[in-house]
């Protein structure tokens, strides 16, 4: 075998309360994609950013190209050629695609940034990619699947010797993870050695060559990916045994709930559907195809230009989220870092914030009652943390997510609308919320999903509403679904 061009040497991360990563060691190829998979809080983000410097080991060290690194930092690393596309974004909003491409090594004529340079080859990188992205447009105005891809663009255009990918998949949907995998693939044949993490199984065994397993800060093996499989790897993760992933069917319509009449935006056109108690309803669709929009219109995060909702057969006005959570319908959104959580409060308070009476008496918090539900949903939904204390922005990407679905859980409203809610969420906590939901409508309670992973929206869904392009396109019964009659549908072919 080739030399290894990284080693980790027994990597140790110690935080109050907890060991992120304990005595981890492990060695990186070129030329291989190496997959790094475990639940929530096992530690994966802490070995990246150990990597790049982003966060200081406690003990151990980092072998790169033969020599260790010293006061290694991100820019550093980025120097040396190691890039890395962490879970949380690290883009610029207000800044241009090209600009954000381009950040901190802009094009130069004479002293003065090239931008018509930038532009074009702005331009070239995206037309490589496969993707119509405007390299003037503002970072801010694109999906979050499109600033992905940007993101993954800023990276092939610095020479990448490791290309670090912390769950770069988890905003896109089934065909622009298509495009992601060939530029993996691309990259890969260059001679780079890829690391990547992510928590859905199918792209583990499509794309690397092997895969590591860590289990609460812990190493526990490294294997060929052809000589595993995925229940062996779930195993190793979750080290208890998960039964089936999908709670049964059992569809029993109810009455109708929710009614969307002739709902416009300047992205929407004449949305027509009705959500039944009982059922959860599907929205399946590509990048763009204004799924989230419908949720945001809906919930009144954004302005319609027409329409009208019904709840219960009676005419409502929602002009923001407080008419809509007064209404009883909420909306667990997509981007959750944005517009979910609250990253400087504890999870106790991001938890229960939003439902505040239930928890009161006459004004006044009633601290016992607010420990027990934190406690509560912190086992339900596993939140892996040494306390409810524990700051929201301390904890790993995929139990934020946790946290913010355990908000929405406890607000009770009749309306659910979840946008993506499993993206980033481990298998087992995977499990759960999916068995919380199916419970959440046999209570009684309505619930709408946007999901962009088919096997997922296939396995809850009772119906499911297909858009194109602003409209929808059709409805179908799930059962009379599959995965090619519903992106059939969505491409419009
Ligand atoms: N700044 C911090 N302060 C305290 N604890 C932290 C901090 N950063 C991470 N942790 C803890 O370290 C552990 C490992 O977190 P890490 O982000 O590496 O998990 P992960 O495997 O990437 O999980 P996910 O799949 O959710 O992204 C978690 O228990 C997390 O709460
Ligand atoms: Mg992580």
């Amino acid at each position: 075998m080739e030399k290894p061009i990284l080693q980790l040497s027994h990597i140790t991360k110690v935080y109050p309360g907890v060991t992120a990563l304990d005595d981890v060691s492990l060695e990186f190829y070129p030329g291989e994609v190496h997959a790094i998979v475990g639940e929530n809080g096992a530690g994966k983000s802490t070995f990246i950013k150990s990597i790049t410097g982003a966060i200081q080991p406690t003990k151990g060290e980092i072998i790169y190209r033969g020599t260790v690194l010293q006061n290694n930092n991100p820019a550093k690393s980025l120097d040396a050629g190691i890039v890395a596309i962490y879970q949380e974004f690290n883009h610029f909003p207000f800044l241009s695609v090209a600009e954000n491409v381009f950040y901190g090594s802009y094009p130069k004529k004479g002293l003065l940034v090239d931008f018509k340079k930038m532009e074009k080859m702005t331009g070239d990188l995206m037309a490589d990619l496969g993707v119509a992205i405007d390299p003037l447009a503002q970072l801010r105005e694109l999906s979050v699947g499109y600033q992905q891809i940007v993101e993954i663009a800023k990276a092939i255009s610095r020479n990448a010797k490791v290309l670090i990918m912390d769950e770069p998949s988890a905003p896109l949907t089934e065909n622009e993870v298509e495009k992601l995998f060939a530029i993996v693939k691309k990259v890969k044949a260059d001679g780079v050695a890829v690391i990547y993490i992510s928590h859905r199984m199918e792209e583990i065994f499509s794309l690397s060559d092997r895969v590591s397993v860590f289990r609460d800060g812990k190493y526990i093996k490294t294997m060929n990916t052809a000589d595993t499989n995925a229940d062996e790897l779930v195993k190793l993760m979750v080290n208890r045994t998960l039964g089936e992933q999908y709670p049964a069917k059992g569809y029993q319509r109810g009455e109708p709930v929710l009614e969307v009449r002739g709902l416009a935006t300047p992205m929407l056109k004449d949305i027509n559907f009705t959500a039944y108690r009982g059922e959860i309803l599907g929205f399946a669709g590509l990048v763009g195809a204004g799924r989230t929009e419908v949720a945001r219109a809906v919930f009144g995060a954004d302005k319609i230009s027409g329409g009208e909702l019904f709840l219960h057969g009676k005419r409502i006005k929602i002009n923001s989220p407080a008419d809509a959570i007064r209404s009883g319908i909420g909306l667990i959104p997509e981007d959750r870092k944005r517009h979910g959580v609250l990253l400087g409060m504890s999870i106790m308070e991001n938890i229960t914030y939003a439902n505040m009476q239930e928890i009161s008496k006459w004004g006044v918090l009633n601290g016992s009652k607010d420990a027990q539900t934190g406690e509560e949903y912190k086992d339900i939904l596993r939140i892996k943390t040494p306390s409810l204390k524990q700051l929201v922005k301390n904890l790993s990407g995929g139990n934020q997510q946790k946290v913010v679905l355990a908000k929405w859980l406890f607000t009770h409203c009749e309306v659910l609308i979840f946008d993506e809610p499993t993206r980033g969420i481990d298998v087992g906590a995977k499990q759960e919320i999916y068995f919380l939901m199916k419970q959440l409508v046999e209570d009684g309670k309505v619930i709408i999903m946007i999901s962009s992973e088919m096997p997922e929206l296939l396995g809850m869904a009772d119906r499911i509403i297909v858009m194109r392009e602003g409209k929808i396109a059709g409805t179908m019964m799930t059962r009379e679904a599959n995965q090619e009659s519903v992106l059939k549908l969505s491409s419009g072919l």
